[in-house]
């Protein structure tokens, strides 16, 4: 009697084994796909029918990722470039010392420089998308990008 039952407890487990190695074997579990780096995607060339950024994007991308070093350091600036072009452009309203306007009112006072030093994407996007609102204007379309850039290491030299 044991006998018997304890074969027909082998048997099934037997069976049991062999059912789920024919299920597994038909349908293995899958490893998890081999994921794609994102970094390591071909980028489209710019301006190409793939490119999809758009001129905000490829413009700050370019400023942010190819203009600064890994200190945060403006790379190849001109400096008198730059004082020359702030003056012409900025100095009517930010003032000859970049104090004129202060974007911080009934706070701790902020200027131009401060942003420019503590906050250059700012300082970029503001310069080349401007602010209706606060009718700051635009410039992507007026002064060229190696001139921002030397308008922004500039800037970075005033209070
Ligand atoms: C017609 C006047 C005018 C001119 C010219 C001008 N700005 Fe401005 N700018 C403003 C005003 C107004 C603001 C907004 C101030 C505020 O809201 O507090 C502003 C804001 C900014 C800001 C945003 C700061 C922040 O973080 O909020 C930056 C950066 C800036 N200007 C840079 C420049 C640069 C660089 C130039 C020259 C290429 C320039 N501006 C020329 C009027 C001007």
């Amino acid at each position: 009697m044991r006998i018997w039952q304890n074969k027909a407890f082998f048997a099934l487990t037997l069976y049991g084994i062999i059912l789920g190695a024919s299920v597994y074997a038909a349908d293995p579990p899958k490893k998890n796909p081999p994921q794609k780096d994102p970094r390591q995607a071909e980028a489209p060339e710019p301006g190409s029918p793939g490119d999809t950024l758009t001129r905000e994007d490829a413009r700050m991308a370019y400023l942010v990722y190819k203009l600064l070093d890994k200190d945060g350091n403006i790379i190849g600036a001109d400096l008198a470039r730059g004082a020359k072009s702030f003056y012409q452009n900025c100095r009517p309203c930010h003032g000859e010392d970049g104090m004129r306007v202060n974007f911080n009112p009934g706070g701790i006072p902020e200027f131009i420089g401060i942003r420019a030093r503590r906050d250059l994407p700012t300082f970029w996007y503001q310069m080349n998308f401007g602010d209706e609102e606060r009718r700051m204007e635009a410039y992507i379309d007026e002064i060229p990008v190696d001139e921002m850039r030397d308008i922004a290491a500039f800037a970075r030299t005033l209070p």
